[in-house]
């Protein structure tokens, strides 16, 4: 299997049809290349858990689950023509990407609802490679829980790092009953005052796999995009050493991940190199260990299982996985505003006074922000700086809950966690804060507009942990 796609721009029908067949292929069932692509929104059925489980009646990009893998060049210009048939209005927020402000997706500040029934052109040209994601912005609670995400690639112009695989894991995390039903509750207190909705089935690509098959000797290009609601993954490779080069799409000095393990908050992502050492027939599981005394914690992901064929060579690749930086404006430090972030509130913490029986139960420097994605009214900015401005700001998570706390439109460095300066002062989009951590970033406010800064445990931030930061 070539890393990529044999696809043309027009070759999209084709593409999914050369797909649909291939079981060695654990990518999303279609991937659209090009920059002319259409995309709808609406109700589907999809099978999530496995043979002899129902179908569950969910809500799909292009009626899969999860979304068509978009996959574009850096330097091109996407455009995405898009419908809205759900029952409610609906926005795409393309998480990751550097988009003018008016493609941001965000109801109230940078467009319209997309009304059921309407349609909205998106265009924007692609100033970074890498691996990013699309999801609603509109009543995202429960549209992300029913299955609207899906991944954009952006490809390098020049490959510079060579694989012999490249996979793409979306994870999905489920809360489904016992006749695979979504099960209903949204927005629940009990959820949204604790870690959000954390489900009961994890799928990868839309479906629970027991196992993924590679070839013994192969180096593979893994790329995680964590799209569950609220659960958080710290995932094990068993007896492999995966190298991490890339997170939040960002380039980043390769390095083995912190204990091995690869942690990916809601909204995270991370591209790795795994050489699979070993010999045919065999394979490894990939565990995950994030909560390791809770109810809903899962053990095994999947496991990756080598095919019969002779090793694809006997030692590993001897070829450099750096990938190229990104063209992304450099903090000014000496030059920067400072701006903090308390996050404060939930259960065991300090609610904001109003609480009424649906929130909020969260604040960001005191102050709580309710329903502005589901009546699209306007918010006052918690945060404002001019254009062309730094920002250093520190997260201080004052709360007994993990925060992936994420920022529309300005990939930030991460400076210093918990006061001890950063390791790879690595950009991000969205940054994970365990409870009573700090960490602190800073990014160049490049483009002016209102832009969403929020916690991305879906229940969070639809409970108050969301603000604007207005660029003049
Ligand atoms: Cu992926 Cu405002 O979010
Ligand atoms: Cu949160």
């Amino acid at each position: 299997m070539p890393p990529f796609l044999p696809l043309t721009r027009r070759g999209l029908l084709t593409g999914s049809a050369l797909l649909a067949g291939s079981a060695l292929l654990p990518h999303a069932a279609r991937a659209a290349v090009g920059e002319g692509v259409s995309l709808s929104a609406g109700p589907a059925r999809a099978n999530l858990a496995g043979t002899g489980f129902p179908d569950t009646a969910v809500w799909a990009y292009d009626g899969r689950i999860p979304g068509p893998e978009l996959r574009f060049r850096q330097g091109d210009t996407a455009r995405i023509a898009f419908a809205n048939a759900l029952p409610e209005p609906t926005t795409i927020h393309w998480h990751g990407l550097r988009v003018p402000n008016a493609m941001d997706g965000v109801p109230g500040l940078s467009q319209a609802v997309v009304p059921s029934g309407g349609r909205f052109d998106y265009e924007f040209p692609l100033k970074d490679a890498g691996t990013f994601w699309y999801h609603p912005h509109v009543n995202s609670g429960v549209q992300v829980a029913h299955g609207l995400t899906g991944a954009f690639i952006v490809e390098e112009r020049e490959p510079v790092v060579r694989v012999d695989r490249d996979l793409l894991w979306l994870l999905g995390d489920w809360r489904l009953t016992k006749e695979a039903e979504l099960a209903g509750g949204f927005g629940h207190p009990m959820d949204a005052t604790h870690a959000g909705r954390i489900g009961n089935t994890v799928t990868i690509n839309g479906a629970v796999r027991d196992s993924v098959p590679v070839r013994a000797g192969e180096r593979v290009r893994l790329r995680l995009i964590n799209a569950a609601n609220a659960r958080v993954f710290a995932l094990d490779f068993q007896g492999h050493a995966p190298r991490v080069i890339a997170l939040d799409g960002q380039p980043v000095t390769p390095h083995a991940p912190p204990d091995g393990r690869v942690v990916l908050g809601p909204g995270q992502r991370a591209d790795l190199v795994i050489d699979m050492e070993g010999q045919p027939g065999e394979g490894f599981d990939v565990v995950d260990g994030f909560y390791p005394r809770m109810a809903y914690r899962l053990t095994r992901l999947t496991r990756l299982t080598y095919g019969d064929e002779a090793p694809l060579r006997d030692s590993p690749l001897d070829a450099p996985i750096a990938l190229a930086a990104n063209p992304l404006p450099e903090p000014d430090l000496a030059g920067a505003v400072r701006q903090d972030v308390v996050l404060d509130g939930g259960m065991h913490g300090a609610m904001p006074k109003s609480v009424g029986p649906r929130g909020p139960f969260w604040a960001l420097n005191g102050v709580a922000a309710m329903n502005h994605q589901s009546i699209g009214h306007h918010l006052e900015p918690l945060i404002t700086v001019k254009r062309g401005q730094t920002q250093v700001t520190a997260f201080v998570n004052e709360t007994g809950w993990w925060h992936p706390m994420h920022l529309h439109g300005f990939p930030f460095r991460v400076l210093s966690r918990n006061g001890r300066p950063a390791e790879h002062r690595e950009w991000r989009d969205t940054v994970l804060l365990g409870p009573r951590e700090t960490a602190e970033i800073a990014f160049v406010a490049e483009e002016a507009g209102d832009w969403m800064l929020h916690c991305h445990v879906l229940e969070h931030q639809e409970t108050g942990m969301m603000a604007v930061l207005r660029v003049t």
